[in-house]
């Protein structure tokens, strides 16, 4: 492939109508990310310099998730939907930039995988002006039939126009396509429209460099990678596909995962060597754990840190900005939010802790928590290193804990600790003597009483 440079069309203006959402096709998520995420972290891989996204009318959200996810990517309009090929050359202009090879995907094949799309570039490093991604599907209906010659790809049928011969050829067009950059506009703007649906083709585009003595050929590949989604189910087909990939990838790169099939995974977790894994665990988007980190049952994290060798669970939650240190301990019902667990803390049960600091080796109890939100705005809580924060305490934000202070059980603690100092927040116990049997002898009268 060498530097050969690459834009990738991303065509995303379809309505999927049949997903019955308010929401575009492209930007439901698979895995945590939305389809068009996927497709564009797979051109990046590919090695694609330049992207296109071609959306349709009011689609300014698929145009922002487009950009959140790659700055660059320039964003065409397709006002009217007139096929495939109408769509290409919405981005005309991006095509005139002279990319060497130019890359064609669906916004809803969100399995493309980048070795696929560099098989695709190599073939035309290879001297074709265009490959079409094949494959064998199970059902072939709806797909348009490749037409091959002696090892090259001579036509695409659409299935609408193919007779009854060609409808039984069992090798079916993927519908992602890649171009020679310098032949590519050539070729786009000859397509026409005259086929049963009246739409312009993008798949005309073979039989026609074909005319122009160019050469075209066909990559085959599994039909996971151009699985096409247009409905709920097949969503949820493709994320049940994705999330075995994503397991497998992480056991082949050293995570024990003891029970695979009820770990869910986003396509962009992070999980160390012999990190443990126990069975039903949540990871959500932007998660990193770090070497030897054990992760017990029932765990949810979402954009959270952990650091080497911490523990975490059963039945944790940390939320976004919950970076853990290293040898951490985060046991069970304990939700860290927006919070730096600095190495060797521990929370081990009952807690919350959001917007704070808990220094290095202190120890939160049972029950305490940070009172972060007054009902207006949210407040920091730091509490150094070394400090003991006793069972059930409220640490009222903004407060700071000094370093090796001492927070006694049951304390709501409204003002600074100095570091060292031991901090009573509670009323003063009162015992009266000998008073447990006069209460009972009490109460068992007025009990004798009713039942009269
Ligand atoms: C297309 C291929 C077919 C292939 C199949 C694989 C053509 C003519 N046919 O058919 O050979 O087997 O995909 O799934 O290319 N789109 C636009 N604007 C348009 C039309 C389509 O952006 O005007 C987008 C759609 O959002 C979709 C993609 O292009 O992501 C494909 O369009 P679709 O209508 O699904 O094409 P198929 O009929 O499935
Ligand atoms: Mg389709």
């Amino acid at each position: 492939m060498g530097n050969r440079s690459c834009l990738a069309i991303i065509l995303a203006a379809g309505e999927g109508t049949r997903m019955r959402s308010v929401q575009p096709k492209v930007l439901h998520r698979i895995a945590g990310s939305s389809m068009l995420a996927h497709v564009l972290d797979a051109v990046r891989a590919a090695g694609g310099t330049a992207a296109a996204v071609v959306i349709g009318p009011d689609a300014d959200t698929v145009a922002a998730e487009a950009r959140r996810v790659l700055p660059a990517a320039e964003i065409f309009l397709q006002a009217e939907r007139l096929g495939t090929a109408h769509a290409v050359l919405a981005a005309k202009a991006a095509i005139a930039g002279g990319a060497d090879d130019v890359l064609i995907i669906f916004g809803d094949t969100p399995l493309i995988r980048p070795q696929t799309l560099r098989r695709m570039r190599d073939a035309l490093a290879g001297g074709a002006a265009i490959a079409v991604l094949g494959f064998r599907p199970q059902d072939p209906s709806g797909y348009g039939r490749l037409l091959l010659e002696g090892g090259e790809l001579v036509a695409i049928r659409e299935e609408a126009d193919a007779g009854a011969a060609e409808r039984a050829i069992p090798i079916c067009n993927g519908g992602l396509m890649a171009f020679a950059g310098r032949t590519a506009l050539a070729i786009l703007e000859r397509i026409g429209r005259n086929n049963r649906k009246g739409e312009f083709y993008l798949t005309d585009a073979v039989a026609i460099a074909r005319a122009m003595q160019l050469k075209a050929v066909a990559i085959e590949t599994e039909e996971d990678d151009v699985r096409g989604i247009n409905t709920k189910a097949q969503l949820a087909e493709a994320e049940a596909d994705l999330q075995e990939r994503l397991r497998k990838a992480a056991m082949e790169a050293g995570v024990t995962l003891v029970a695979p099939e009820t770990v869910f995974l986003s396509a962009d977790t992070k999980l160390g060597r012999d990190v443990v894994v126990e069975p039903f665990v949540y990871f959500g988007p932007g998660v990193t754990v770090e070497d030897n980190a054990l992760i017990h049952s029932f765990c949810h994290l979402v954009h959270a840190h952990v650091g080497k060798g911490a523990e975490v669970g059963p039945f944790a939650r940390l939320r976004p900005g919950a970076q853990l240190g290293v040898n951490v301990h985060i046991g069970n019902f304990v939700e860290i939010k927006a919070s730096v667990i600095e190495d060797g803390a521990k929370a081990n049960h009952l807690a919350y802790i959001g917007d704070s600091r808990l220094g290095a080796g202190s120890n939160f109890g049972a029950g305490a928590i940070v009172c972060n939100y007054d009902g207006i705005a949210k407040h920091r809580t730091d509490i150094g290193k070394g400090v003991f924060i006793g069972s059930n305490s409220a640490l009222v934000a903004p407060v700071k804990i000094g370093d090796g202070a001492y927070v006694a059980t049951g304390s709501v603690i409204t003002h600074d600790v100095p570091a060292d100092g031991l901090a009573i927040a509670r009323e003063r116990q009162v015992v009266k003597d000998n008073r447990a049997s006069r209460l009972r002898a009490l109460k068992g009268a007025g009990k004798k009483k009713a039942g009269e």
